[in-house]
C-alpha cells in the first residue's frame, strides 16, 4: 500500500494513432438509440469446486451505428459476456442473475424461448470469433456456409442467394468471388477465412455484430486490413459493433465508446477520447501506460511499464476493491470497502473510491457536451 499520489497525473495517447476514429457515430449531439441494453448481467458457471461468478452486475449499451469496444486482461470476462449476449454458453453450467436482462427489440434474450433466439441470433445480432477455422466448417465450401445462413434466415430463391452470396464476397474484398465460393476453408488464408466469417456474419444484414477478438490471430498488415474492412462495412450497413480486444491500440484505431472490465465487473467506459485522455481509473490508466510507443526508446533502465502481480482468481478475490493489490494508488478504504460504480457527480461513470483525473476528465466532458 502507497500514499496517493498526485491524482491529476494525465492519461496517455498512443503517439501517431488517431484516437476514436470510429466513423461519423455522435453520442452525445442527438444521442443514438440503444439496440442492444444489458442490464446487471451476472453470468455463473457451475463447476467441481462450486459456483463462480465470471460476469458480476454488468451493464451497457450498445448504441445505433456505434463500435463499442470492450477491453481488459485475460479472464475479466470480455467472452463470457459476449456470448451469455447470444445465449451461447452450455445451459447445463451456466446460469444468470435473476435480476440479469439483454435487451434486443423488446425481447429479454436471457429469458427467450427457442423460437425467439431462432430469429435473433444469426439475423439480428451475429458474432465472429478469434479464429475463423473453428468457426468454419472443413467439409463444406465458403459458398455453402454462406447459403446456409440465406436459407436459414431469408426466403431468397436459389439463384439469389447465389448472388448474394457472391455479393457479400465481393463486399468483404475477396477477388475473384465466382470461383471463391466453390472453395474449402482450408484453400484460404487465415486473412481470406477471416473475411469470409465477416460475409456470413453480416449476410442477413444483423442490427449488432459482436466481434471477438478478430483480428488476434492474424499477422498485423492482415489485421490492419481486417479492422479497415469492419469500419467501412459498419458505414455502409449501419450495424453497430461490438469490439473485444485486449489491445488498447484497437480501440484507439476503430471504436467510438469503451468499457473497460476488470475481474468480471466494468470499472470504467465512456467515450475513447476521452477514456485515453484522461483515464479515471487506475487500471485504465495502468493498461493505458503499457501500450508500446512507436519511437520510443527501450533499455535496461527504460522498460515498457507493466502492470505488477496478477489478476485475481475468480474462487479467491481480494476483500475490498479487486484491483487494490496492484493498484499504486491503494489506501485503507480500498482494502475495507469495495467500491460501486459511481455514475453520479463525475464525468464518466467509474468503479473507484479515489479517481484521477477528475478536472480533465471533468473538462473533456464539458467540451464534448458544447
Ligand atoms: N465453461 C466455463 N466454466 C467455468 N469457468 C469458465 C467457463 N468459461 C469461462 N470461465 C471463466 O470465466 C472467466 C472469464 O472468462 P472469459 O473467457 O470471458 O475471459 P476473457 O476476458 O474473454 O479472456 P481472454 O482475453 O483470455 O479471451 C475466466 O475466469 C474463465 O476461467
Ligand atoms: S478503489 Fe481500487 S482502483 Fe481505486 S484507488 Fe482504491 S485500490 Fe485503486
Ligand atoms: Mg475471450
Amino acid at each position: 500500500m502507497t500514499n496517493r499520489p498526485d491524482t491529476r497525473s494525465r492519461g496517455l495517447q498512443p503517439p501517431e494513432q488517431e484516437v476514436g476514429r470510429g466513423g461519423g457515430f455522435q453520442p452525445r449531439d442527438g444521442r443514438p438509440k440503444a439496440v442492444l441494453e444489458v442490464r446487471r448481467l451476472t453470468t455463473r458457471f457451475r463447476t467441481d469446486d462450486g459456483v463462480v461468478t465470471a460476469v458480476d452486475d454488468v451493464s451497457f449499451d450498445v448504441l445505433a451505428g456505434e463500435t463499442l469496444g470492450i477491453v481488459g486482461e485475460s479472464g475479466c470476462g470480455k467472452t463470457v459476456t459476449s456470448k451469455s449476449i447470444m445465449r451461447l454458453l452450455p445451459e447445463h453450467i451456466a446460469s444468470y442473475g435473476e435480476h440479469s436482462e439483454v435487451r434486443f427489440d423488446g425481447v429479454n434474450i436471457l429469458r427467450a424461448d427457442s423460437r425467439q433466439m431462432r430469429r435473433i441470433r444469426g439475423d439480428k445480432i451475429a458474432m465472429i470469433f478469434q479464429e475463423p477455422m473453428t468457426s468454419l466448417n472443413p467439409v463444406f465450401t465458403v459458398g455453402w456456409q454462406i447459403d446456409e445462413a440465406l436459407r436459414y434466415h431469408t426466403n431468397l430463391s436459389r439463384r439469389e442467394r447465389r448472388e448474394r452470396t457472391i455479393e457479400m464476397l465481393r463486399l468483404v474484398e475477396i477477388p475473384n468471388p465466382e470461383r471463391r465460393i466453390g472453395q474449402y476453408p482450408h484453400q484460404l488464408s487465415g486473412g481470406m477465412r477471416q473475411r469470409v466469417m465477416i460475409a456470413m456474419a453480416l449476410c442477413c444484414e444483423p442490427d449488432v455484430l459482436i466481434a471477438d477478438e478478430p483480428t488476434t490471430a492474424l499477422d498485423v498488415t492482415i489485421q490492419a486490413q481486417i479492422l479497415d474492412l469492419m469500419s467501412s462495412l459498419k458505414e455502409k450497413l449501419g450495424t453497430a459493433i461490438m469490439l473485444i480486444t485486449h489491445n488498447l491500440g484497437v480501440v484507439a484505431q476503430v471504436c467510438d465508446r469503451v468499457l473497460v472490465m476488470y475481474a468480471g465487473r466494468v470499472i470504467e467506459q465512456g467515450c475513447v477520447r476521452e477514456i485515453f485522455h484522461a483515464p479515471q481509473h487506475p487500471y485504465t490508466q495502468a493498461l493505458l501506460e503499457s501500450i508500446p510507443k512507436h519511437g520510443a526508446r527501450r533499455s535496461r533502465t527504460h522498460k515498457l511499464p507493466t502492470i505488477r502481480g496478477i489478476v485475481p482468481s475468480l474462487r479467491h478475490l481480494p476483500a475490498g476493491c479487486r484491483f487494490n493489490d496492484r493498484c499504486t494508488y491503494c489506501q485503507q478504504r480500498c482494502i475495507d470497502e469495495e467500491p460501486e460504480l459511481i455514475e453520479r457527480g463525475l464525468p464518466r461513470p467509474v468503479r473507484c473510491h479515489f479517481p484521477l483525473n477528475q478536472a480533465l476528465a471533468s473538462a473533456d466532458h464539458a467540451k464534448g457536451e458544447r
